[in-house]
């Protein structure tokens, strides 16, 4: 057939059932288990609902990394390591001046900040070292990103100082980040966070540690078996958490609360006569509503639990904005009733994001950080895949049917 022939386009979604890759069995791991049928989700063989609120995010990475839980010397070991990291290259530096000049959205300042780390890796062929630097400078580039952006100062003084970042000696990834967010010693009242705060944040990034061969997990997994480095892996990982099927959901999410809370109080209608107007006019529009539905569970997410749990601890202590709280159970309630009627077959239930909006939120952070805490918790169980991936050390490569024209013959540009 020529190529100047009329041909439909082969329509990709009549497609074999496994084009979004479901049910197939991609690899094997020790690091988490996820039940879709029962809402279970372990960690390493740790319940989440256990693991979570309990844990430091440096014994969950310790757990992740060596599928022990760290002794008490080995955790100290390990935050003095990460302390000692925690640096940011010039080249990052540099790289967040500019973007925030650009208003770049935090995740894609985050994605090609990580990128630069390979300033910092250049020469240690170890992977596990790359993976501890990764995790130590990532934060530091966040929260300077927020500061900068924010305008703290000049560009060189939002940059966290030599004695800034000593002066966290070696505190866990969230005592350090909401130090840091906070802002630089001179321009605020030099309070340490609230250790409630800390908890809940810790809390957060424990729950988004790992999960099983999500889509950013299984990117991290095709780079590393490349033979590729860590900072590509993490990299190409932030990347495909981006998306808002993924872990671009909670800001929009957030938005969604907000919007209906607006509305209710500008049309003096009561919040749960409102968000069942405003969910069935985004049903109706062909949207899908942020928060809800899962590849695997098909009950509620686990995660959701802890993190509606989380939120309630720390808005108890601080006295903080129940009436969110309160708004987001409502909002839940109604959604999932629409979403059983919208979509009677399907099962579709909270997910982990609807409570990372809120949570995130009351801990005082914009939403469109939301994203980059997600890559943050989840640095840790990339990283952890990627060496899971190593010891296999097997390209990943699926194959496709093809669906295409078959024997074209090339025409010269004049000709077609
Ligand atoms: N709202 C409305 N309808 C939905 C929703 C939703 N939240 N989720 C799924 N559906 C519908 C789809 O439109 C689809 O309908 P169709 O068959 O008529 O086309 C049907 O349910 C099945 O949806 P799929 O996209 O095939 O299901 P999949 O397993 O691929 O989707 C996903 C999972 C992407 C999470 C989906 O539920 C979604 O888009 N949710 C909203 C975004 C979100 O909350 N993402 C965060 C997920 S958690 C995480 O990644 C950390």
């Amino acid at each position: 057939m020529s190529d100047t022939a009329t041909v439909s386009a082969p329509d990709l979604r009549s497609r074999p059932s496994s084009n979004g890759l479901e049910g197939v069995i991609a690899a094997s791991t020790r690091l988490s288990r996820v039940d879709g049928a029962a809402g279970r989700l372990t960690l390493a063989g740790f319940a989440i609902e256990e693991l979570a609120p309990k844990a430091s995010f440096e014994e969950v990475a310790h757990l992740l990394w060596t599928d022990r839980l760290p002794n008490t010397a080995e955790l100290h070991d390990l935050r003095a390591d990460l302390a000692r990291r925690r640096r940011l290259p010039a080249a990052t530096l540099d790289w967040l001046q500019h973007a925030a000049a650009a208003e770049v959205a935090p995740m894609d300042a985050l994605r090609t900040a990580a990128a630069t780390v390979c300033v910092e890796t250049a020469g240690v062929s170890d992977p596990r070292e790359q993976a501890r630097t990764l995790l130590a400078v990532l934060p530091v580039a966040l929260a300077t990103y927020e500061r900068l952006r924010r305008g703290d100062g000049t560009a060189k003084n939002a940059a966290p100082s030599e004695e800034e970042l000593e002066a966290l000696g070696d505190a866990d990834l969230a005592t350090g980040f909401l130090t840091l967010l906070d802002g630089p010693p001179s321009a605020k009242s030099a309070q340490p966070p609230h250790p409630e705060r800390v908890r809940a944040l810790t809390t957060y990034l424990n729950t988004v540690a790992d999960h099983g061969l999500n889509a950013s997990t299984f990117t991290a997994r095709v780079i590393v078996a490349t033979g590729s480095d860590m900072v590509s892996a993490v990299t190409g990982a932030i990347g495909a958490l981006k998306g808002p099927l993924h872990g671009g959901a909670p800001g929009p999410a957030l938005d969604d609360l907000l919007a209906i809370a607006a509305g209710a109080n500008a049309s003096n209608s009561d919040t749960a006569t409102y968000a069942e107007t405003y969910l069935r006019a985004k049903l109706a529009r062909g949207e899908r509503l942020m928060g809800f539905g899962h590849r695997v569970y098909r009950v509620r997410d686990p995660r959701a639990e802890v993190l509606n749990e989380a939120a309630e601890a720390w808005l108890g202590s601080a006295g903080g904005d129940r009436e969110l709280l309160r708004l987001a159970r409502e909002v839940e309630s109604t959604a999932l009733r629409l979403l059983s009627e919208h979509k009677p077959d399907r099962k579709l239930h909270t997910n982990v994001e609807f409570y990372t909006a809120l949570l995130l939120h009351s801990l005082g952070l914009p939403s469109d950080l939301f994203a980059p805490m997600f890559a943050l918790g989840r640095t840790a169980g990339w990283t952890a895949h990627a060496l899971e991936q190593l010891e296999y050390g097997r390209l990943i490569r699926p194959s496709a049917t093809y669906i295409g024209d078959e024997g074209r013959s090339w025409q010269p540009a004049a000709a077609r």
